[in-house]
C-alpha cells in the first residue's frame, strides 16, 4: 500500500465551491423550477469579445495549415506575447524577460509552492483566496500568519504587528472583498517586505478593473519592488479566459535568494521541468487582446461587468449594509452581521440567488458575502430586484 501525503489531511473537507454546487444542487432537486441567479463563483460568462475570439480562431485555424502549424513553444511563452505584456501592461517597466507566460494564476500558485518548498513561513491576508493557504499546506508549509483584513483597519493590515514571514501574498483588487491597496499603503508592503527581506508575492488578477487612476495597477509601481515582489497576472477575467487559460508571473532578474542566487533561475527550472507553456492557441487569443482593438475590447467587457458590481453596491448601500468593493473590483463585499451560512442559505432559498459565505474565505470573513459582478447585466438586474425585495421583507419581519 502507498502511504498517503499526509499534509492532504490537514487541508479542510472541500473546496469552497463545490461546497456550494452541493448546495445550489439539493437546493435545485427540491425546487426544479427555480431559476437560479448565480452571484457566486468568479466565472466569467459574457461571450469573448470579436476581435480576441477572431484571434483564436485563425490560431486554430492556422493549425491545420503547414504554415501555421507548431508543437512546444518556449517554455517561458511567447516572445511576442511577453513583449506586449511588458509593453502594454507593465509600460515596460518590466522586461519582458522576466514574464513567463502560464496556464493561468491559480496554476502558477500550485508551482509557486515548487519554488520554495516546504520550510518557507508565509502570511496570507484574512480574508483569503483560499489556493495560497491550500496550496501551501498541501507543500507542507507549516507556518502561516493571518493578516486580519476588516472594516477596522479598512481591509490593509496594521503591518507594524505582524512578525517576519518568508513569504506575503497580497491580492489587490483583493479577492474576495474587493478592496483595493492605494499607493501609499503599497508603499508601506513594499518598506515591510524589504526590511525583513521576505518575498512579496502579489496577485493582480483585477488590476484590469481599477477604474481610479490613483490606485497602482501593478506592483512594480511601487519603486524598488522589483527587488522583493513576484506578479500574478492574468487574462481570465479581462478577457473572459478563464476556459481558454491563460496568465503569467512575472519574476524580476533582481530578485534574490538568501543565498545570493537567483530567484529567477529557480523558476525558470520549474517551468522548463514540469510545465511545457501554455496553449498555443490561448497565448495567440492573447496576443489579439493585447493590440489596440483587443484592449478596447477587454475595457468594454471589464466595464460591463463593472456595471453590474455598481448595480449591486448601489442595493446594498441603499439599504443600509456596510459595504466594500465593486468600484474598482467585479467583487461586492457585504456585511450581514449574521453567520454568512445562514445568510447564504437565506439568500438561496429567499431569492434564489447564490453568493459565496464570507466565512468561506476565513475567520475573518464571517458575517460578510461575497456578491460576484460576473453574470449578464439582465441577471443582474433581476438579482437585484430579488435582493430588494427579499431583504426588506426579512428586515420587516426582524422588525415584527
Ligand atoms: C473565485 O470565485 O474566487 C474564483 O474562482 C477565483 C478564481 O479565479 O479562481
Amino acid at each position: 500500500m502507498v502511504s498517503r501525503n499526509p499534509h492532504m489531511a490537514k487541508l479542510k473537507a472541500g473546496y469552497l465551491f463545490p461546497e456550494i454546487n452541493k448546495r445550489k444542487r439539493a437546493f435545485l432537486e427540491k425546487n426544479p423550477d427555480a431559476k437560479l441567479i448565480s452571484l457566486g463563483i468568479g466565472d466569467t460568462t459574457q461571450p469573448l469579445e470579436k476581435h480576441i475570439a477572431y484571434s483564436l480562431t485563425q490560431a486554430a485555424f492556422g493549425l491545420g495549415t503547414p504554415e501555421g502549424y507548431s508543437g512546444y513553444g518556449p517554455e517561458q511563452g511567447q516572445p511576442v506575447l511577453r513583449e506586449r505584456i511588458a509593453e502594454k501592461l507593465y509600460r515596460n517597466r518590466i522586461h519582458s524577460d522576466d514574464i513567463f507566460i502560464s496556464d493561468g494564476s491559480k496554476c502558477d500558485i500550485g508551482r509557486l509552492q515548487l519554488l520554495f518548498g516546504s520550510e518557507v513561513s508565509i502570511a496570507v491576508q484574512d480574508p483569503v483566496y483560499p489556493v495560497y493557504v491550500d496550496t501551501s499546506i498541501m507543500m507542507g508549509q507549516q507556518e502561516i500568519i493571518y493578516m486580519n483584513c476588516s472594516p477596522e483597519n479598512n481591509f490593509f493590515p496594521d503591518l507594524s504587528k505582524l512578525p517576519r514571514t518568508d513569504l506575503i501574498y497580497f491580492c489587490s483588487p483583493n479577492n474576495p472583498t474587493g478592496a483595493t491597496a492605494n499607493r501609499a499603503q503599497l508603499e508601506q508592503l513594499v518598506s515591510f517586505a524589504k526590511e525583513n527581506k521576505s518575498i512579496l508575492i502579489f496577485d493582480a488578477a483585477y488590476s484590469m478593473y481599477i477604474q481610479d487612476p490613483t490606485i497602482p495597477k501593478t506592483i512594480y509601481e511601487i519603486p524598488g519592488a522589483d527587488e522583493i515582489a513576484i506578479e500574478l497576472g492574468s487574462f481570465s477575467k479581462m478577457a473572459g479566459f478563464t476556459g481558454v487559460r491563460l496568465g503569467w508571473t512575472v519574476v524580476p532578474a533582481k530578485l534574490e535568494f538568501e543565498d545570493g542566487s537567483l530567484v529567477k533561475r529557480d523558476w525558470d527550472r520549474i517551468v522548463s521541468t514540469c510545465f511545457n507553456g501554455a496553449s498555443n492557441i490561448s497565448q495567440i487569443g492573447g496576443i489579439g487582446a493585447l493590440d489596440e482593438l483587443g484592449m478596447a475590447e477587454m475595457q468594454n467587457m471589464v466595464s460591463g461587468y463593472l456595471w453590474n458590481a455598481r448595480k449591486l453596491r448601489d442595493l446594498f448601500v441603499e439599504l443600509g449594509y456596510p459595504v466594500v468593493g465593486g468600484d474598482n473590483a467585479p467583487y461586492v463585499w457585504v456585511n450581514f452581521g449574521e453567520p454568512s451560512w445562514d445568510v447564504f442559505e437565506s439568500l438561496l432559498c429567499g431569492a434564489q440567488v447564490v453568493a459565496t459565505p464570507g466565512s468561506g474565505f476565513g475567520g475573518a470573513g464571517e458575517g460578510f458575502m461575497r456578491f460576484s459582478a460576473f453574470n449578464s447585466a439582465k441577471n443582474t438586474e433581476e438579482a437585484v430586484v430579488r435582493l430588494r425585495k427579499h431583504l426588506t421583507a426579512t428586515k420587516e419581519v426582524a422588525r415584527v
